[in-house]
């Protein structure tokens, strides 16, 4: 289409199609507080740029002459039909990138059939999203009555898939958020689900709208929860009906303790490197988990996918779909939900082109042959 377009006129589309790029490009749109809750990692970033790295180690094999006109990227995960096995990853506090934040987010995906996960620690509320496949994301509150109306609003509003992410009892070790003393919390920005929540409300001396500063306080102690344990996941299994996954593992040890559980999938993920600096890059730990309960439970994967080529080689090591998280935060900031829009396409069309040119009609045919380390 860009080609195409070119070719009567000299247009060239607004935002890179360099996805690599689409960091510094955002980077003008944004305020240094934005960009520096977005961006950055966990300490030295060492993790974030593992990620990356992590990619670069495993190079495609193309294969020739095997027909792959007729391309088949759909798939059913989890229950959720998708054209291509991307699903839009929850990311909180989505006003900082763009004041539509979540709504443009979610209609992008929408649009283009692709699913939606929604952050507990969004700018928006549950019910205000508009997308047509949800997914919603616990942050397990310390609170519990907070934390069954929070499931009940979920289920209520059309959200198929809990994922639970466990690699944030608390917020990790993040400098350039210290060092400006900025958590966007605290200034009231990313508590909509929390301040628009009954259970939330009937534990406040007074109205939100009357002291948010309590309101915000009263956030600040039920958020951390490192507490949790493995015995507790029963909880959720008893007051969610649909499927469960658990987001932050990178761990064989609990990858086999999660489907001793029961649960239905789990995503390796690190948080984009965002939580423990020094940790292992999620694409390190993907093999030998797929391989580990690959059998048993829906294996997920997210933490430095940024190009279709990086979607393959997921896949490729054993995951059944991945979720992108900073590259449409990117998209976001720079053109709201056309910025979102874009990203997407460009990731798919790339995906798709990686899968033709290297020879498959159907992204289940890639598998451990498909690639070699470098
Ligand atoms: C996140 N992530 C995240 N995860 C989660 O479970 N709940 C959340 O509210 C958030 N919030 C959030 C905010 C921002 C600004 C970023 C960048 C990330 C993590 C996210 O779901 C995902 O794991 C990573 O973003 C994946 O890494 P990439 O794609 O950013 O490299």
């Amino acid at each position: 289409g860009i080609y195409l377009q070119g070719m009567f006129q000299d247009t060239r589309p607004e935002i890179t199609t360099d996805l690599s790029r689409l960091e510094s490009q955002a980077a003008a749109n944004l305020s240094a507080e934005a960009m520096g809750y977005i961006a950055p990692s966990a300490g030295t970033g060492a993790t974030a740029r593992a990620n990356l790295a992590a990619f670069e180690r495993w190079r495609l094999v193309p294969r020739m002459l095997r027909g792959s006109t007729d391309r088949d990227l759909s798939c059913t995960v989890l229950g959720t039909k998708m054209p291509a096995p991307i699903v839009i990853a929850p990311v909180g506090v989505q006003t900082l990138a763009h004041p539509d934040g979540e709504l443009a987010t979610a209609r992008a995906a929408s649009a283009l059939g692709l699913t939606y996960t929604h952050s507990t620690q969004a700018s928006h509320a549950f019910e205000q999203i508009e997308a047509d496949s949800k997914w919603y994301q616990l942050y397990w509150p310390t609170d519990k009555d907070v934390c069954l109306s929070f499931l009940q609003r979920a289920k209520d509003n059309g959200y198929s898939v809990l994922v639970v992410t466990l690699d944030t009892g608390t917020i990790g070790w993040r400098p350039a958020d210290l060092d400006r003393g900025f958590l966007p919390f605290l200034k009231g920005e990313g508590l909509a689900n929390y301040f628009s929540d009954p259970a939330f409300q009937a534990k406040l001396a007074k109205p939100v709208a009357e002291d948010p500063a309590a309101a915000v306080m009263h956030w600040a102690q039920m958020f951390p929860n490192v507490g949790l344990s493995w015995d507790e996941l029963s909880f959720l299994r008893d007051n969610w009906t649909g499927p469960i996954v658990l987001k932050g593992i990178t761990s064989i040890e609990d990858a086999k303790l999660a489907a001793e559980q029961g649960v239905d999938g789990l995503v390796v993920s690190n948080h984009g490197g965002r939580q423990v600096d020094g940790a292992i890059a999620s694409l390190d730990a993907l093999p030998a988990i797929a391989e580990a309960v690959g059998e048993q439970l829906t294996v997920l994967f997210d933490s430095g996918i940024r190009t279709g080529a990086d979607v393959a080689k997921a896949l490729a090591l054993g995951a059944k779909a991945v979720l992108v998280g900073r590259p449409l935060m990117y998209g976001l900031a720079l053109a709201g939900q056309a910025g979102v829009d874009h990203v997407l396409r460009c990731l798919l069309a790339e995906f798709d082109l990686t899968l033709a040119l290297s020879g498959y009609a159907n992204h289940r045919e890639l598998n451990r042959d498909s690639l070699v380390r470098a």
